[in-house]
């Protein structure tokens, strides 16, 4: 036996330290805390209105996740401040007026109000199409993570314009496990080192030992020896490329999600100008969004309908009529793109199911730049078509599958049971 005994049990140990911190670290990152069923509210009535059944709480969720979250987080400021508590702040009725009509709330002098507004000198865009019971149900939601936050959750690191990351998510739980299998592994290290040198003490005063059982009890740990050993190196090396894989695959997750892109466009058109103050309806110059796949951006002859005779000496009216003498169009950059492997389609969704802009583009209405709010992924479009009911009202068309629908469930008719979970429907 050349190696010594006690160079292999070292490097063994070792190498298991490394593995299993190495695997709980990679769990952070795929394991979501499922806490949102949870309704056990530990104080027992709601505050003022605020509901504790778990369905209307679910509710709250999906609807903060998908109008609030990329300005709020309940235990941290993002864009806009930290909810928690924000129940007892302010009563529920002045709550659901501000998130429906924040701007108009400052402007209309309420103390409370502008000094907010004179913090974050943001406004936060109006929430009109939200029902009353529907920002209840945010609010419940709210109070739900206020009081019994979802496991250790890191506050999302979105600043407006930065993309966010989606996959990310609670990893407080799992880094603690982990440092706790670490201290553990250490402490029992040094019992075994403890015990290693009492033993070979005692041994050392045994006088009956043969020349080889001496040999092996005066080895001495060679440091070097682990540290180059192959078994060593080997694992580390694997160690080493696993992570540097975890970390490429998770920045190619996000490659092309463009969640927060808000280019420069060659004229400041503002949408909150013209479609926010002035009221002008998005048809009028989006005026295929309900016929045709593509919303139609408008030529400069629809901006020469009014400017035209409006603001006629602006330079960037310049811009305008430069761009209608040489009959050439203005250019625009482009905010939102699917990749063409991806068939989507407007009308579908504006005309058929109904769905207001704001579902999938935020409100326009408020913004001096277009931005893209939505992330635009499969995952987005899936886990509307999952959630979304189909629009069947009035629409013949859908009454035969509806009443073949209910005979097989009583849920309600969603976008996943006429087939939109089907690839071939968005993909070519
Ligand atoms: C584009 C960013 C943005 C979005 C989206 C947004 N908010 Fe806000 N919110 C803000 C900002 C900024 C403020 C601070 C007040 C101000 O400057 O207008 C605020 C303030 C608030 C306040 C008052 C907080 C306090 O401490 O009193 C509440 C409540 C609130 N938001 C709820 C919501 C809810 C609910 C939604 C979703 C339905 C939402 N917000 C969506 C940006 C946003
Ligand atoms: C007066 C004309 C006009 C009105 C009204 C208008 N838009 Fe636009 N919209 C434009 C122009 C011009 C652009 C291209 C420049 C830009 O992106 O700002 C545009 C761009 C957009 C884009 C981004 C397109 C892209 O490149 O991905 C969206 C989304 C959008 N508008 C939605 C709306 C919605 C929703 C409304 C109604 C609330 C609306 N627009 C009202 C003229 C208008
Ligand atoms: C169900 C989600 C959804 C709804 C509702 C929706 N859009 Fe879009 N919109 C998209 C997506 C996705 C794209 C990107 C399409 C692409 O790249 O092919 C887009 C792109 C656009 C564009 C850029 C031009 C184009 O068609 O690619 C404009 C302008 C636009 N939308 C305006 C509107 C207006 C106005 C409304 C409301 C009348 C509206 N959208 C409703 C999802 C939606
Ligand atoms: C339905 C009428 C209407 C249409 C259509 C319209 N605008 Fe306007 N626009 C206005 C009004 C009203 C103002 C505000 C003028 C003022 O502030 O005195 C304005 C202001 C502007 C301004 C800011 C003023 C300046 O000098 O910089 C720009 C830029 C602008 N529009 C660009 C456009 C572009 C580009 C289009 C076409 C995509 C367009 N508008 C279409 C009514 C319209
Ligand atoms: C806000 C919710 C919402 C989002 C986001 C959404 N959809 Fe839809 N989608 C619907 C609804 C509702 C219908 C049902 C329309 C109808 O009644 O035919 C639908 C229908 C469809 C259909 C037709 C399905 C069928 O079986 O006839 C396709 C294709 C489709 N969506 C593609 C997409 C794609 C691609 C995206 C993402 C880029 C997307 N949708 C995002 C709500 C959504
Ligand atoms: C509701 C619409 C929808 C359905 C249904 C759908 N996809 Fe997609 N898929 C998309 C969109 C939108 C993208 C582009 C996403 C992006 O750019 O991030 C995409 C992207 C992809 C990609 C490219 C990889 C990527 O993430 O960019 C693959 C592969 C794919 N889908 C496979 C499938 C398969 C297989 C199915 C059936 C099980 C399916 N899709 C069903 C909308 C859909």
């Amino acid at each position: 036996m050349s190696k010594s005994i006690t160079t292999r049990i070292l490097s063994f140990l070792f190498a298991f330290l490394l593995v299993s911190m190495f695997a709980f670290a990679q769990d952070d990152g795929t394991t979501q805390g499922n806490g949102t069923t949870d309704n056990t509210t530990q104080t027992g009535g709601a505050a003022g209105g605020l509901s504790d059944n778990a369905d209307v709480i679910a509710k709250g969720e999906e609807l903060f996740n998908g109008n609030c979250k990329q300005c709020h987080a309940v235990n941290a400021k993002v864009v806009g401040p930290a909810l928690a508590k924000v129940y007892e702040r302010r009563n529920i009725p002045w709550l659901i007026n501000f998130i429906k009509y924040p701007q108009k709330t400052i402007e209309s002098g309420d103390a409370y109000a502008v000094a907010l507004y004179k913090q974050y000198n943001q406004f936060m865009p109006n929430h009109d199409f939200l029902k009353d019971d529907e920002i209840v149900a945010i609010l419940s939601w709210v109070k739900k993570e206020t009081d019994n936050p979802t496991v250790a959750k890191t506050p999302p690191t979105g600043e407006p314009g930065t993309p966010q990351n989606p996959t990310e998510s609670n990893s407080g739980l799992l880094v603690g496990i982990v440092v706790a299998l670490a201290t553990l592994l250490v402490v029992v290290l040094a019992v075994l080192a403890m015990l290693g040198s009492v033993l070979t003490k005692y041994l050392a005063k045994e006088k009956a030992l043969s020349e080889a059982d001496r040999a092996i009890l005066e080895q001495k740990v060679e440091w070097g020896k682990i540290l180059t050993s192959r078994g060593f190196v080997g694992i580390v090396s694997f160690v080493f490329v696993a992570l540097v894989l975890k970390v490429a695959t998770e920045a190619l997750v996000t490659i092309g999600v463009q969640q927060g892109y808000a280019p420069d466009q060659p004229i400041p058109f503002s949408h909150k100008l013209h479609a926010g103050q002035y009221e002008i309806d998005c048809k009028y110059c989006h005026h295929t969004v309900e016929k045709s796949k593509h919303a139609s951006i408008p030529g400069p002859y629809v901006c020469m309908n009014c400017h035209n005779a409006i603001k006629t000496t602006s330079p960037n009216m310049d811009l305008i009529y430069k761009a209608v003498e040489n009959d050439e169009p203005i250019q625009w950059v482009r905010v939102h793109n699917l990749p063409d492997l991806a068939y989507f389609n407007h009308a579908q969704h504006v005309k058929v199911a109904g769905l207001d802009c704001t579902n999938c583009h935020g409100n326009i209405k408020e913004m001096e730049v277009v931005q893209q709010v939505s992330l635009l992924t499969m995952g987005w479009c899936i886990d509307c078509h999952r959630k979304t009911e189909v629009n069947a009202k009035g629409n013949g068309y859908y009454d035969n599958l509806l009443e073949m629908h209910s005979k097989y469930s009583k849920q309600p008719m969603k976008v996943e049971n006429i087939g939109g979970l089907e690839c071939s429907k968005c993909h070519y």
